[in-house]
């Protein structure tokens, strides 16, 4: 895999200029922007729809990672891969037909995602790797940014490399998200991450770009 990619999440940003706030991470240097869309049922909090992922795949020219924390992902796939969304992740946990639902992504004009919680075994890459472009590792439960990091789960990460390079996926990227800091990502990327997914690091941070350059 070549050098990791930085993908900033825009949850911890001002909600009401997301758009700006995207553009400004990628003048700091972001390579991906991480959008998270949560529903109040799969994770307790709300945040924004394909409306909002439009608006800023209109400000910037860095891909959009939208993180589909949500229950019902099926409505909203083509939302997200018309607002032009280059990849749309879904959580293994809400569904027993992960595979048709990827087959939807790929379908609608996006790259497809899977997250697992950090409760979540992924055994099941095996049967999925020729149908995946990113997984997405989780390293704290989602619903909240600033959370501390799960450093146990980094073995999921290499076990994720090896079950997908032994089943035709050596070009499916890795992505690691939650409570990634200048920290960790060392260990992160030796374990075998090639995105790092990163908040409160970043966003709440006063010099962006500063941060970035540490996480690389
Ligand atoms: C957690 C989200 C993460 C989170 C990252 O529910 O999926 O993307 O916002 O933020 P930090 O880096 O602060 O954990
Ligand atoms: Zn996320």
């Amino acid at each position: 895999m070549g050098k990791v990619m930085i993908a900033p999440s825009v949850l911890g940003c001002d909600q009401g200029h997301l758009a700006e706030e995207a553009l400004r991470l990628q003048k700091a240097g972001a390579d991906m922007i991480h959008l998270d869309v949560m529903d109040g049922v799969f994770v307790p909090v709300l945040t924004v729809g394909a409306a909002v992922a439009e608006s800023i795949v209109r400000h910037v020219d860095i891909p959009i990672d939208a993180h589909l924390m949500v229950q019902e992902p099926s409505n909203l796939i083509v939302a997200f891969a018309n607002a032009g969304c280059s990849y749309i992740t879904v959580h293994a946990e809400i569904t027993a037909h992960l595979d048709r639902l990827l087959g939807q992504i790929r379908t609608a004009g996006a790259r497809a995602g899977v997250a697992v919680n950090p409760s979540t075994h992924v055994d099941f890459l095996r049967w999925v790797a020729p149908v995946v472009d990113l997984v997405l590792i989780m390293t704290v439960n989602p619903g909240y940014g600033g959370q501390e990091h799960m450093k146990y789960l980094h073995e999921k990460i290499s076990e994720s490399r090896r079950i997908l390079d032994s089943n035709g996926g050596s070009e499916v990227l890795i992505s690691v998200d939650g409570g990634v800091t200048d920290s960790n990502a060392k260990q992160l990327i030796s374990a075998g991450a090639d995105i790092l997914v990163s908040g409160s690091f970043i966003t709440g941070s006063d010099d962006p770009a500063a941060a970035i350059e540490r996480l690389r």
